[in-house]
């Protein structure tokens, strides 16, 4: 009985202690029993439209590349069925500059200004990604004085990516923008051929003739696709004092580089989201085709800290020479660059040098020789070669930096020397890395 009794006064303490609870809390939030569960529904509520809203910016994302595609694939349509013969000594040539937050922008385009020959045949068009307003004021200044034009690229948000992609945020924007870029050129501005040039570039006194003169080789064989300003191992000491001399190259250089509206229309409609310049250089974009180069770079480059860091300028960059001298390119016969001849004139001339060892070619004994070949056959010999005599010693899907058919060519202490790999050579192995 007792026991009964105290199990009784349990169960009424229990429950009343329940109805004063419900009491408490209905009086507290008059209207909303369970406040606590709601505090939880609000929080899944603001987590699901966050997710809604970045899923909603990913298909907005992907809508804006819809339609720049399908706009740029109805304007090749037109530009296909409307072909035009090209006189190619006088086709506009118009340098596109990529600029973005550095308002060191006027350096380059003083120099451009400075050496162009005409503004008809030149126009400087000025893109700007990254809306930063000093360095577009700074823009916009030569709009007014020197007629040049300003467009802005439009699309200046940050790329969402994954964490460990994060850190190339940079890589990213600059492709999107040469992407823009390059399309405004090509569709909006019409133009049949453009030279692109960075905002840290300066330039030097025959860049146009240079660019002008080989325009007609590069438009003539479909085994070009570029003329670059640029010569990787272009550093003081390493390059002759033969301005007018020119190479073909399977390295693409960049850096201040002419590309044909037909070659955008091939790699346009696929260009990367990032690491533009090496994506050209896989085959799968260069399709065995080559670019011309100089002996002496046409451009070099004063930017420190970019997109790529400040170790390469220092280690590299700030060496190279830039061509002071004027070279006359359009008077003279560049047809030696044509693929044929160039592989007769080229590969011979490396065939006919006498073939020495690397301690040989620096022992300076075979110094009264005018040229020099030192074979490799692996990929750890041409790097050591290239470490021992001070030139790039990267490759890039299996291409070293300079090469043509393999054979790179550079001066050592005031030697020609071809580094080359053996008369059976099979062509680039993309797993040298
Ligand atoms: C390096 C290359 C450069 C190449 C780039 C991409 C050298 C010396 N330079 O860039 O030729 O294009 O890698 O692989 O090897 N920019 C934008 N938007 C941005 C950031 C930069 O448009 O958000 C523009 C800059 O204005 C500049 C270009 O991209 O014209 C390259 O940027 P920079 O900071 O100079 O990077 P690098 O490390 O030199
Ligand atoms: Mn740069």
């Amino acid at each position: 009985m007792r026991r009964k009794h105290l199990v009784g006064v349990v169960v009424v303490i229990f429950l009343t202690w329940n109805v004063l609870m419900y009491y408490m809390l209905v009086s507290r939030n008059p209207g909303k029993v369970g406040a606590v569960s709601v505090q939880d529904q609000l929080r899944n509520l603001q987590g699901d439209i966050q997710r809604q809203l970045s899923h909603n910016s990913d298909l907005l994302q992907q809508l804006r590349k819809f339609r720049e595609q399908k706009q740029s694939e109805k304007l090749d349509k037109e530009i296909r069925r409307t072909p035009h013969p090209i006189d190619t000594n006088s086709v506009v040539l118009p340098i596109l500059l990529i600029a973005c937050d550095r308002t060191t922008v006027s350096r380059s385009l003083d120099l451009l200004l400075k050496y162009n020959p005409n503004k008809k045949r030149f126009p400087i068009i000025v893109s700007q990604d990254c809306g930063h307003k000093p360095t577009a004021d700074v823009i916009q200044r030569y709009v007014s004085e020197h007629g040049i034009q300003h467009i802005k690229h439009p699309n200046t948000t940050d790329i969402k990516l994954p964490w460990p992609q994060r850190k190339f945020q940079g890589y990213y924007k600059l492709s999107r923008h040469y992407k823009w870029a390059l399309n405004q050129v090509f569709h909006t501005f019409n133009y049949s051929a453009v030279i692109i040039v960075e905002d840290d570039l300066d330039v030097s006194p025959d860049f146009y003739e240079y660019f002008s003169a080989t325009f007609p080789v590069l438009h003539q064989d479909p085994s070009l696709w570029c003329v670059s300003a640029w010569n990787d191992n272009g550093k003081v000491g390493m390059v002759s004092d033969e301005a007018d001399l020119l190479y073909r190259t399977d390295f693409f250089p960049g850096l201040g580089w002419m590309l044909e509206k037909s070659t955008w229309l091939e790699i346009g409609p696929k260009w990367p989201d990032a690491f533009w310049d090496d994506w050209m250089r896989h085959p799968d974009q260069r399709k065995g085709r080559a670019c011309i180069r100089p002996e002496i770079c046409r451009t070099s480059t004063f930017g420190k800290k970019g997109v790529s860091k400040g170790l390469f300028f220092e280690k590299h960059l700030k060496f190279i020479k830039l061509n002071d001298k004027f070279v006359p390119f359009t008077k003279k016969d560049l047809t030696y660059l044509q693929k044929d001849k160039y592989e007769q004139y080229f590969m011979k001339l490396v065939k006919d040098t006498p073939e020495v060892t690397v301690s040989e070619a620096m022992s300076g004994h075979k110094s009264n020789m005018k040229a020099l070949k030192i074979i490799y056959s692996t990929k750890d010999e041409f790097k050591s070669t290239a470490k021992k005599l001070g030139i790039m010693d990267d490759f890039k899907a299996g291409v070293p930096r300079v090469a043509y058919n393999g054979v790179v060519s550079f001066m050592y202490r005031g030697q020609r020397i071809y580094l080359a790999p053996p008369s059976n050579w099979k062509g680039y192995d993309p797993k040298w890395s």
